[in-house]
């Protein structure tokens, strides 16, 4: 073996030991000086190989620059252990650094104004229930006593799929479910998605929230309807709210009424946004039709009820003026980071 092949052979085998045994980074520093600083060993080498025999020089070469890439992988190796330990000691961390500050999420003006219906409800009594956004004509329409001939059906109004089903137009399809499934009394609240073929503007959009509420027993009467309507505008309104019911028709309730908030912009003097009328336009209700009873197989003669279903984005916007439905769900993040 040549003078510098063996020359080699202990650079490689010092300089490993060195950097093995090195604990800090300034004990590897100098492990890597030694080698490839300039005095280091290897550069000395390097020089060396210059003055060789033309026959050694190749072999010479290779043998070194192996020698030269397996140390300063070893190098890297070690630095990073090194550094890893300092990490868990909690050395090599700068403490003097600022902080991250990490942004948190918050809920969607939708889901608050959910949550606070919910909530209300509950404490009357009632239990959420939920059903498919993908729904059955018949729990959508026949069993909520919707005519043939409804307008609400047509194929310009409502989304079928290929099957025949449907995206539910409302969260009523909900009451057929739960009444099916279970014997009365029945206190529920629905919230949830709904669909319909509205071209969008700045009060409707194609797809929607409602909570639809149901409570069926012995002898529920309008006035238990009234007394829970009133109870949960002041609630989520505020003391001073009125409310207002008017005659409406819905197929599924019979007396059918329109409720309403007194306007909460203007106390019910007369504004832009009640339009002079001092009342805001919040939910269709009204005692259940008997033959939507029948149709879940529940005896009118024994059991009553009444139901509602109200849009969650009218009351978002009404709570938080918000003057375009759009607004919801563009998620711009200034915007709902308003909430
Ligand atoms: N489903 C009706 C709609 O979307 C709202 C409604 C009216 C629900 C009267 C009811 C009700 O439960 O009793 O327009």
């Amino acid at each position: 073996m040549s003078a510098f092949i063996e020359k080699l052979k202990a650079a490689r085998e010092d300089g490993a030991k060195n950097i093995c045994a090195a604990s800090d980074p300034q004990s590897l520093e100098a492990a890597r000086a030694a080698l490839f600083g300039r005095n280091g060993v290897f550069t000395a080498l390097g020089k060396e190989l210059g003055a060789l025999p033309a026959e050694e020089k190749p072999a010479a070469g290779k043998s070194l620059n192996d020698a030269k890439r397996e140390l300063s992988a070893l190098l890297d190796e070690t630095a990073a252990k090194i550094a890893g330990q300092g990490a868990s000691t909690g050395e090599g961390i700068d403490l003097t650094l600022p902080g991250r500050r990490r942004r948190t999420g918050h809920k969607h003006p939708v889901s608050i104004v959910i949550d606070d219906c919910v909530a209300i409800f509950r404490r009357m009594g009632f239990i959420v229930a939920e059903g498919p956004e993908i729904e059955t004509v018949f729990n959508n329409f026949d069993a909520l006593n919707t005519p043939q001939d409804h307008p609400s059906r047509d194929p310009a109004d409502t989304f079928y799929f290929e099957d025949g089903r449907l995206l539910r137009t409302q969260t009523s399809p909900v009451q057929i479910r739960v009444m099916e499934k279970q014997s009365p009394p029945v206190r529920i609240v629905a919230p949830g998605r709904c669909f319909r073929r509205d071209t969008p503007d700045a009060t409707h959009s194609a797809n929607f929230h409602q909570i639809e509420g149901l409570y069926v027993d012995k002898g529920v009467s309008m006035s238990d309807l009234k007394s829970v309507l009133l109870y949960f505008a002041k609630e989520l309104m505020g003391p001073d709210v009125e409310i207002r019911l008017r005659p409406h028709f819905f197929p599924f309730t019979e007396p059918s009424v329109e409720y309403d908030f007194s306007c909460v912009m203007c106390a019910g003097k007369g504004c832009r946004v009640c339009k002079q009328s001092g009342w805001l336009e919040i939910s269709g209700a009204g005692m259940v039709n008997p033959a939507v009873l029948r149709n879940v197989g529940y005896d009118p003669d024994e059991w009553s009820g009444f139901a509602f279903g109200m849009g969650i984005e009218r009351i978002a916007m009404i709570r938080y003026r918000i003057s375009d439905i759009r607004l919801l769900y563009e998620n711009e993040t200034r915007f709902l980071e308003q909430f």
